[in-house]
């Protein structure tokens, strides 16, 4: 007989299915003077992204002719948490630009722009776990929004492994659970047509045999996420086209 393997964790703190994606809230041009702006929200996470770009490069050795290069820079502010968080730059953030900047690099195609640079600021006004994903789910919108040339969209979502439960859309208090086996936090992104991952990290322990099911439940809350990114993308082309 197989026996049964029980988790802890058998109930969600906030009520929600283990698959069920905290309410979303998706909005456009939210900052008027970049060139396209996104604000992403599921639950108290809260993310904003706005571009600048692509625009030509300084210093000139840093250029590359054959593509214009992406950056992304990622901060928490000060008041996004309770106990405030230190402005400025900190390994934390530089790690979480690094991430960013190598999953949105994988889909967009800066050819067309030779010696330029296009800028990502992703900020955090509000944070409940998930803060990288909800600012890569806003700053691909944001990039579309801009008009800078993409491959495929991108969506993000953590899953979490709570003791031995799995659950889309961590949050912190999920984050913090210490018995049994704990947390493992692991945020992932999908490319929107070949669905190839394009960010996986993981943070605890896990079996390959959980991961590959934590990565199938991510794929299909990315699927959601997906639709409303689209949703509001094809909004704002609509009222410019009857402008
Ligand atoms: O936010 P994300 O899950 O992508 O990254 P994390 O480093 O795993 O952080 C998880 C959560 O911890 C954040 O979303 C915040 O809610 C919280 N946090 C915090 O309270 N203070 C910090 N200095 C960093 C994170």
């Amino acid at each position: 007989m197989v026996k049964k393997i029980e988790s802890l964790y058998t109930k969600r703190n906030d009520g929600r299915a283990f698959d069920e994606i905290r309410p979303i809230k998706v909005e456009l041009g939210v900052i008027p003077s970049a060139e396209g702006s996104a604000m992403f929200q599921t639950g108290d996470t809260r993310a904003i992204a706005a571009v600048r770009g692509p625009r030509t490069f300084h210093p000139q050795h840093m250029q590359n002719p054959e593509t214009g290069i992406l950056r992304v820079n990622y901060g928490m502010m000060p008041f996004s948490v309770w106990e405030r968080i230190r402005p400025g730059p900190s390994r934390r953030s530089e790690e979480i630009s690094k991430v960013s900047e190598w999953a949105l690099s994988s889909v967009i195609d800066l050819s067309g722009f030779p010696n330029t640079v296009v800028d990502v600021f992703v900020q955090i006004p509000q944070a409940d776990a998930g803060t990288r994903v909800a600012g890569l789910n806003a700053a691909a919108i944001a990039l579309a929004h801009a008009g800078i040339p993409m491959k495929e969209m991108l969506s993000a979502i953590a899953v979490g492994k709570i003791d031995k439960t799995l659950v889309v859309d961590i949050n912190k208090e999920e984050e913090d659970f210490k018995e049994g086996e704990g947390s493992t936090d692991i945020p992932m992104a999908i490319t929107s047509r070949k669905k190839d991952i394009a960010l996986l990290q993981l943070d605890g322990k896990i079996s390959p045999d959980k991961l590959k099911e934590a990565i199938k439940m991510g794929k299909k809350a990315c699927e959601k996420i997906l639709e409303l990114q689209v949703k509001v993308l094809k909004e704002i082309n609509n009222k410019v086209e009857n402008e």
